[in-house]
């Protein structure tokens, strides 16, 4: 490994844009092992995520390099590979529309933002909401959109995925919109203005429910923060979702906060919120 000095003066010393295409090519060197690729591409830019934090993170998931290397088909879909945070997450979903007198046989129509493979998209299919005629993902991981699309044609699935940047929605999607709109461990990759404008974005394409799973503050409940918090050593950050619901058009049915507490890694932050009606205006049905 190479000391804090010697990484500080290749970063000082190589342009970034050269850094980025080192980091891209050594992502498809097969003789690197996989944990050494992942290290190369955070390390050769680390310093973009000061530059730009929003760009960082596109750039590392675009090109399925870093934290995004290991998803991959053969460990996402499947029962058996939903992660124990998601699992939590889907049966308080579950609970939240039974509380709310909402039958699965209500969402006819379901659109994942932030899709990856599409393996949360399959469970909402065979498990969940199997009477969903329309089920559609956007990603910007072209490596996954592609792998996915290609595993979900081979198992019959009306899974559709389409592969852009969230940011984009309105030219991606038109004026369509959904019933159920879920986005998990999104938004921590975009800075606080971007990340309610999603929110907003969402709520206006959403006609029963718009269902996000976020960082959980380790100390305060995010709907008590007035900022989103950076959270250093990944620049990612913590959001409060409960307040841009308020302020996008919607109201929040039902939450969970866990604080500190970690299921394999992962924090526990649910918002599951009903758009207003007046935040659809003008938009049709997918
Ligand atoms: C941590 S993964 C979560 C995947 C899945 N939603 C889940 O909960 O397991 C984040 C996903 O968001 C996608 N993503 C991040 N920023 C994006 C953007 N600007 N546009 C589209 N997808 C984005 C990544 O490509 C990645 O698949």
């Amino acid at each position: 490994m190479l000391t804090e000095a010697a990484k500080e003066a290749i970063r000082s010393l190589i342009p970034l844009s050269m850094r980025k295409r080192v980091a891209i090519w050594m992502h498809r060197q097969s003789w690197l092992s996989a944990e050494r690729r992942s290290w190369w591409s955070l390390e050769l830019i680390r310093d973009f995520a000061e530059r730009d934090v929003n760009a960082y993170h596109k750039f590392l998931w675009t090109h399925h390099l870093g934290y995004a290397a290991p998803y991959e088909v053969s460990t996402r879909f499947g029962a058996e590979n939903m992660r124990p945070s998601r699992q939590t997450f889907f049966a308080e979903l579950r609970r939240c529309m039974e509380a709310h007198g909402l039958p699965a046989t209500r969402i006819r129509s379901i659109l994942e933002v932030g899709c990856s493979l599409g393996y949360q998209l399959r469970y909402l299919e065979t498990d969940l909401f199997p009477e969903a005629a329309v089920l559609e993902g956007i990603d910007i991981d072209r490596q996954a959109v592609q792998a996915g699309q290609h595993y979900l044609a081979a198992s019959g699935s009306r899974i559709s995925l389409q592969c852009g940047d969230i940011q984009q929605l309105d030219r991606l999607l038109g004026q369509r919109t959904y019933d159920l709109i879920v986005c998990t461990g999104v938004l921590m990759y975009l800075r606080q203005s971007e990340a309610a404008d999603m929110v907003r974005g969402m709520l206006s394409r959403s006609r029963v429910m718009v269902a996000m799973a976020g960082l959980a503050h380790p100390v305060r409940d995010n709907q008590a923060l007035d900022v989103s918090e950076a959270r250093q050593r990944d620049h990612t950050f913590v959001h409060n979702f409960d307040a841009m619901v308020k302020s996008g058009g919607g109201s929040v049915l039902a939450r969970r906060w866990d604080g500190a507490r970690q299921v394999e890694g992962q924090t526990i932050y649910f918002v599951f919120a009903a758009p207003h009606e007046s935040a659809r205006s003008g938009r049709e049905k997918a």
